[in-house]
């Protein structure tokens, strides 16, 4: 089976975003990933709402919007209705996290929950069942262009056997720091969605890249 890919646009050059967005519906990407920072969850702020709305009316793959926000209950059905496909959450920024998956799927969007490096999987245990995604961060979320932490290939492993033994559909995604190098590592241990930023938008060729993170062995 051949990952998902899933690039994400904060990467991408945004005096130029159509042509970026355009560049993503003709490459091997599977999803669009949207960081969305609000300087109070993590130490930067992206875009939002006008930014989003303008992605969308061009691209023509699912987005991925992974929420780097507190209190993302209150922002849900608008992210569904600028065009989100995948709504991911942070755990550490639900008090009531139950509840918030919930109110995701309500609006017809697949639930993410996205973990820091810092957590558990085990955290998930009660959740896992009930989820589509679970977004491992393999970076200390809120910049572009860090360094993978290797712990990841560990977690993956943990976070593998939790799904099978809670009988969960939820895929794997691994978002920060990915590039050809650890790909296939990340692989061989169940990630099932590799999201890449600086890896695509800073080589010579994207295009290129997206289909060699797609088609590795
Ligand atoms: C980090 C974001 C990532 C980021 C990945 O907070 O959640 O999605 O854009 O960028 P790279 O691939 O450059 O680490
Ligand atoms: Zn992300």
């Amino acid at each position: 089976m051949k990952p998902i890919i899933a690039p994400s646009v904060l990467a991408s050059d945004f005096a130029n975003l159509q042509s970026e967005v355009e560049m993503l519906n003709e490459s091997q990407a599977d999803w669009l990933h949207i960081d969305i920072m609000d300087g109070r969850f993590v130490p930067n702020i992206s875009f939002g709402f006008p930014v989003l709305q303008a992605i969308q009316r061009h691209a023509k793959k699912p987005l991925d919007v992974h929420l780097m926000i507190v209190e993302p209950e209150l922002y849900i059905e608008q992210f569904r209705d600028a065009g989100a496909e995948i709504i991911s959450v942070h755990l550490e920024a639900c008090n009531h996290l139950h509840r918030t998956i919930q109110q995701i799927k309500a609006t017809g969007a697949k639930a993410g929950i996205a973990i820091n490096p810092h957590t558990s999987v085990q955290l998930l245990d009660d959740v896992i069942a009930d989820v589509d995604l679970v977004c491992v961060m393999s970076v200390n979320p809120g910049f572009g262009g860090q360094k993978f932490i290797e712990n990841t290939y560990r977690k993956i492993e943990a976070l593998k056997n939790l799904i099978i033994s809670r009988n969960s559909n939820a895929l794997i995604e691994i978002d920060g720091g990915v590039n050809q190098q650890n790909a296939p590592l990340l692989l061989e241990k169940g990630a099932d969605a590799l999201v890449a930023g600086s890896f695509v938008f800073n080589s010579a060729d994207p295009l290129q890249t997206i289909a060699n993170l797609k088609n590795q062995a």
